[in-house]
C-alpha cells in the first residue's frame, strides 16, 4: 500500500495498532506463566481480557474504514516480544524473573501508549471523533495497566527482587 495522504497514514498506522493488540493477545498469556507472584499473573491476565476488547474495537474501526484489519504487521512489537522471552528464559530464579517481566511488560505498555497517543492526536486533525472516542477509551486503559504495574513493582515485587 502506497501511503501519499494523512488520512491513509493514519489507517495504515491503525493497522499497525491492531497487530500490536494481536501479539499481544498470544503473548500475554505466556507472560502470565512465566509469573511466579499470583497479583502479577492475574494482573497479567486481566490486561489479556482488555486487550482482547481493544483487538475488537479496533477491528471495527478498521472496518469502518473498509480496509483489511490484518494487512499491516508492527515489527517492532515483535521484536519487543522476543526479547521479553530472551530475557525470562536468562533468569533462572523466580523473583528476579517477575521482576524482569513487569520491566517488559512496562516496555509494551509504553510503546502502546505512544502509538495511541499519536493515533488519537492524528484522528483529532482529520476530525475522526468515533476514532478519536475509541483512541483515548484503550489508552486509558493501557495507562491504567501501566500504573498497576508500577504500584505491584514497587509495593512487592521489587522488594523481593533486591532479597532474591
Ligand atoms: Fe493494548
Amino acid at each position: 500500500m502506497n501511503v501519499d495522504d494523512f488520512r491513509q497514514m493514519y489507517v495504515a498506522e491503525l493497522q499497525e495498532l491492531r497487530s500490536v493488540e494481536e501479539q499481544l493477545i498470544h503473548a500475554l498469556p505466556r507472560m502470565s506463566n512465566m509469573a511466579q507472584h499470583p497479583e502479577l499473573k492475574q494482573g497479567i491476565m486481566d490486561h489479556w481480557e482488555e486487550t482482547r476488547g481493544q483487538r475488537e474495537r479496533l477491528d471495527e474501526l478498521l472496518r469502518r474504514h473498509h480496509v483489511n484489519p490484518r494487512e499491516h504487521q508492527d515489527s517492532s512489537m515483535e521484536a519487543i516480544i522476543s526479547e521479553t522471552k530472551r530475557w525470562a528464559h536468562m533468569v533462572e530464579d523466580r523473583d528476579l524473573r517477575d521482576a524482569g517481566l513487569i520491566a517488559s511488560a512496562q516496555r509494551v505498555e509504553h510503546y502502546e501508549i505512544a502509538v495511541y497517543g499519536t493515533l488519537a492526536a492524528w484522528a483529532k486533525q482529520l476530525g475522526l471523533q468515533d476514532d478519536l472516542r475509541v483512541l483515548l477509551e484503550n489508552l486509558e486503559e493501557e495507562k491504567r495497566a501501566d500504573e498497576s504495574l508500577t504500584v505491584l513493582a514497587k509495593k512487592i515485587i521489587n522488594p523481593e527482587a533486591a532479597s532474591a
